[in-house]
């Protein structure tokens, strides 16, 4: 298999938003309680934070991170995570039927996020509440003093304000499955006044708004419509989310999904425009996909588990095995937000810890990487900068969601100081080589600092690394690519992630 592509360093997409490469955080199953919390564990640092999970945080090096939900901020009182621990109340988080005993809320986690380097963004909860609470939510984390708010934040120890400019208005407002649903033109109007309301507070504020909880959605894609025709002026991003499965064990119809999300993103940035042209609006509205990965593989079980279970406390939810497969196509995944960058400035991968994860842990014992961690952290460190048209030309396939789906998925990036090239490439095809010959046009001295591969053989798809193996897949150095004047050729594995390091 052949495959060629013409990359120009002048031929830009856009700059890339570092937020891109952000993550999400739920007060929901292990996330919090024995995953980046965890007072009695033997690697806890005095605050209780788990040290061996920060390292592995800190490695990714995240710009920002959503909290505390997810469908859990729906029914959310913040308040009752503030104050002295011993007097803070245990409650039922009707969301995922558990017990929240607020051990960990605002304060302890603006801790934790200074701790592992990542800016917050924080979600209201507008529900089971509204714009009130919602004021006091900012004034308490916002202002910086002489206010009942702020006053009570010094009181509890925290004497600057954290400033935190990105609020999310509300989670999922379009599910049935969420509490306090709603029809799209009350959100909207709700989410446009709790806007100004929260704006009221600093001009550095941006907001939120929730789009669809995903692309299937028999309201998508016209709540997107009827929400930003009420608020669009008032907001600087609509949220998309999705989630992605292969219960068909098809990889090929799998990695084509990636496919039906650019045109997800290209259907909302249409709405966008299509609103700001109606309302003759000047401000830009961006994409902020805030919930996104793989989440199939106990998904079922842990939905009867929900149902039947009796308000457990930090019970081990949504906890999933992610294989090579899986590390595949959130390579592909991160690729086609590098591709969307014009329109998509944030995305956050849903989740951090345990639940639905990158990183896993063991009550009481070790932290491990799981496979969708190396593709998200090359993507983090190497995807920054301006992202370049790629101009592909090779075989592709059909599935039932997608056509002329290529067996290559490809993405540039150019350094900020334009001193690298990275190339992110996923040879799809589970049983061939390919033959790839990358043009390199408008670059100089162009040489290979390192090209790192993931996966290599499709006999492996269902590998995952565990808590004992914690190493079966995880990047080695490939080998086989060869940089001549103008051009870098060579073989990709079957079934492999590549990341390649250009000097330039
Ligand atoms: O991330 C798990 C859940 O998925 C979130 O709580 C919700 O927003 C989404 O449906």
């Amino acid at each position: 298999m052949k495959a060629s592509a013409t990359i120009h360093n002048h031929f830009d997409i856009a700059k890339i938003d570092d937020r891109l490469y952000s993550a999400f955080i739920e007060h929901m199953g292990r996330a919090i309680y024995g995953g980046i919390y965890e007072p009695s564990h033997p690697k806890a640092n005095k605050d209780g934070f788990r040290t061996d999970v920060l390292e592995l945080v800190r490695a990714l090096k995240i710009p920002l991170i959503r909290y505390p939900g997810g469908n859990f901020v729906s029914a959310y009182k913040w308040e009752d995570g503030i104050g002295p621990k011993d007097k803070r109340p245990t409650r039922l988080d009707l969301a995922w039927r558990s017990k929240e005993t607020n051990q960990v809320g605002i304060n302890e986690f603006a801790s934790w996020s200074e701790q592992a380097g990542i800016e917050m963004m924080l979600a209201v909860n507008l529900g089971t509440r509204g714009i009130e609470e919602a004021r006091n939510f900012v004034e308490y984390c916002n202002h910086p003093k002489g206010s009942y708010w702020s006053d009570l934040r010094r009181k509890h120890g925290a004497e600057l304000p954290y400033n935190v400019n990105m609020w999310c208005l509300g989670n999922e407002m379009d599910g049935p499955w969420q509490i306090g649903h709603m029809e799209a033109k009350e959100y909207g109007r709700l989410a446009d006044e709790t806007s100004k309301a929260i704006k009221a507070f600093s001009k550095n504020i941006e907001t939120v708004v929730c789009g669809s909880s995903n692309d299937q959605m028999k309201t998508y894609p016209e709540w997107e419509r009827v929400v930003l025709e009420e608020c669009y002026e008032n907001v600087e991003y609509i949220s998309l989310h999705k989630y992605f499965g292969n219960s068909s064990h098809d990889s090929l119809n799998y990695f084509s999904k990636i496919d039906e999300t650019g045109r997800y993103i290209q259907t909302v940035a249409g709405i966008i425009d299509f609103v700001k042209a109606k309302k003759r609006a000047k401000n830009e509205v961006f994409i902020c996909f805030d919930e996104w990965n793989v989440w199939y593989h106990n998904r079922e079980q842990d939905h009867q588990n929900i149902q039947t279970w009796d308000w457990p406390e930090a019970p081990a939810l949504l906890e999933e095995d992610y294989n090579l497969e899986d590390a595949l196509f959130v390579g592909g995944l991160l690729n086609e937000f590098i591709r969307r960058s014009d329109r998509v400035k944030i995305a956050c991968i849903a989740q951090l810890v345990n639940v639905i994860s990158p990183i896993r842990t063991i009550n009481g014992g070790p932290a491990w990487a799981a496979t969708i961690y190396y593709p998200y952290q090359f993507a983090s460190l190497y995807g920054r900068g301006t992202a370049l048209n790629v101009a592909q030309s090779g075989p592709t396939y059909d599935t039932e969601i997608a056509h002329d789906v290529n067996y290559l998925d490809i993405a540039a990036v150019v350094s900020s100081d334009k001193s690298e090239l990275t190339i992110f490439a996923i040879n799809r095809c589970l049983d061939q080589e390919m033959d790839i010959n990358l043009s390199l046009l408008g670059f100089e001295n162009v040489k290979l600092i390192e090209h790192k591969i993931i996966g290599g053989n499709s006999n492996d798809a269902r590998k995952f690394n565990t808590c004992d193996n914690p190493h079966h897949v995880i990047p080695r150095d490939g080998k086989g690519l060869g940089v001549e004047a103008g051009s870098i050729g060579g073989k990709l594995l079957p079934f492999s992630y590549n990341l390649i390091r250009l000097s330039i």
